[in-house]
């Protein structure tokens, strides 16, 4: 039977901040994974390159039950305390677009950097030994120390941090199992669902599937939150990262509305009118948008066949209905493609300081595997570095 001061299950984001943190405060840890590798979803994040942060991090940032939860670490451990690390390993990068940062290299430096953040515990007298390939069969608690079996090993400790993530991309290795521990302990897990992940069209809309391929700017709303980026149709329904941010905010049975002239004014198509009555309603719309779209959208309002042919009325009814398209998804594509989920272990039963369970001292998660869920454009990571970081510092 081995005895370490803390043991985390789970070598990625924020199981590999939490070590790196606790080891290099003398702190002997044993990390457990059962991957092949460390750091898997790091390797693949952002094409490659790792969108490792956000520099627009604030806690409206992300969904949860109670939106104040993630305050705490997020204020602790910032976009800038991250990116002072990626410089400090001489990584080099670059801000693509609104706020995200992204290595210039590879992904492949993130992990390499954590990994040597984790070697740094010997300098403090700590050590993080990291079981890849690993398993683990059982966790039990006897009130002060949590035992975890793995095959033929056994390990001992009083501080346990299930830094497991969430199920999305289970082909991956990813699991719900973090919310089957949590449920052990008696905590309370928000229904998790798929999150950051393209939505389906069906009946009617199935129509739209012919788009496949074409990309617009524009205003994606879900409820009253809205984001403005590329929308993509695809095979199966609709994409690009305007309609994954909205995905997040998503729930089966609701519409989503899709501005397809955000930069339009209200009585656009009655100034088109006036300025070419002959006009149709398919080349007015070209204006804004990519041509199958247009030709696509143009029909499914019946216009006449010529701008000025229309009423006002009708013109101002047909800008409306451009500027909040109604979509019904009937569904998503699952976990198998989102990138994130929402929901997890309820932040009722945490410390925001520390990410321990009130009800269990000495229990504590962080990560996606908690019900903290970011935007899309490193938000996600900056959860994880930040959890990792506040469990790291309390054991
Ligand atoms: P993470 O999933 O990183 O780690 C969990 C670890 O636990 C894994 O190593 C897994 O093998 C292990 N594990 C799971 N179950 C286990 C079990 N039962 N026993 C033992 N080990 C177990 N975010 C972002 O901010 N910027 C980006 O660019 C991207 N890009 C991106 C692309 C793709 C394709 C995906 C799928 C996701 C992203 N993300 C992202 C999201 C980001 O990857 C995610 O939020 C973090 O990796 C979460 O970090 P965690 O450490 O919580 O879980």
């Amino acid at each position: 039977m081995q005895i370490y001061d803390a043991i985390i299950l789970g070598a990625g984001a924020a199981g590999l901040m939490a070590a790196a943190t606790a080891g290099q405060r003398g702190r002997r840890v044993l990390v457990v994974d059962h991957a092949e590798a460390a750091g898997k979803k790091i390797l693949i994040s952002g094409g490659g390159r790792c969108n490792f942060t956000n520099i627009g991090t604030a806690p409206e940032r992300f969904l949860s039950a109670n939106p104040h939860f993630a305050k705490s670490a997020l204020g602790r451990y910032t976009p800038a305390d991250f990116l002072a690390l990626v410089e400090a390993h001489g990584i080099a990068w670059h801000e693509k677009t609104l706020g995200q940062l992204f290595c210039d290299g590879s992904a492949r430096q993130i992990v390499a950097m954590l990994l040597d953040e984790c070697d740094k515990a010997a300098r403090a007298g700590g050590a993080v030994e990291i079981a890849l390939n690993t398993p683990v069969a059982r966790v039990e608690h006897d009130g002060t120390a949590f035992r975890i079996a793995s095959g033929a090993r056994t390990a001992t400790t009083p501080r346990l941090i299930v830094a497991t993530g969430g199920p999305s991309i289970p082909k991956m290795g990813a699991t719900g199992y973090a919310y089957d521990l949590a449920r052990q302990f008696g905590l309370k897990v928000v229904e998790p669902r798929p999150a950051l992940v393209p939505l389906t069209l069906g009946g009617e809309e199935t129509l739209f599937r012919s788009l496949s391929g074409v990309a617009s700017e524009v205003i994606a709303r879900a409820g009253k939150t809205r984001f403005r980026e590329a929308a993509l149709f695809t095979h199966r329904g609709l994409s690009g990262p305007a309609i994954l941010q909205v995905s997040s905010y998503w729930r089966h049975g609701e519409a989503i509305g899709i501005d397809f002239t955000p930069d339009a004014a209200a009585d656009w198509l009655i100034a088109a009118k006036h300025a070419q009555p002959r006009q149709s309603p398919r080349r007015a719309l070209g204006q804004h948008l990519p041509d199958r779209l247009a030709e696509t959208l143009a029909e499914r309002l019946a216009l006449p066949p010529e701008l000025g042919a229309a009423t006002d009325k009708a013109l101002t009814a047909a800008a409306a209905r451009l500027s909040d398209w109604p979509f019904h998804p009937n569904g998503s594509e699952g976990y198998a493609k989102a990138e994130v989920t929402v929901g997890g272990v309820s932040t009722a039963g945490l410390s925001s300081r520390t990410m321990e369970a009130r009800t269990v001292p000495g229990l504590h998660f962080v990560g996606e595997a908690v019900d903290v869920t970011g935007w899309l454009g490193g938000y996600n990571f900056q959860w994880a570095w930040a959890s990792g970081r506040a469990a790291g510092e309390a054991v």
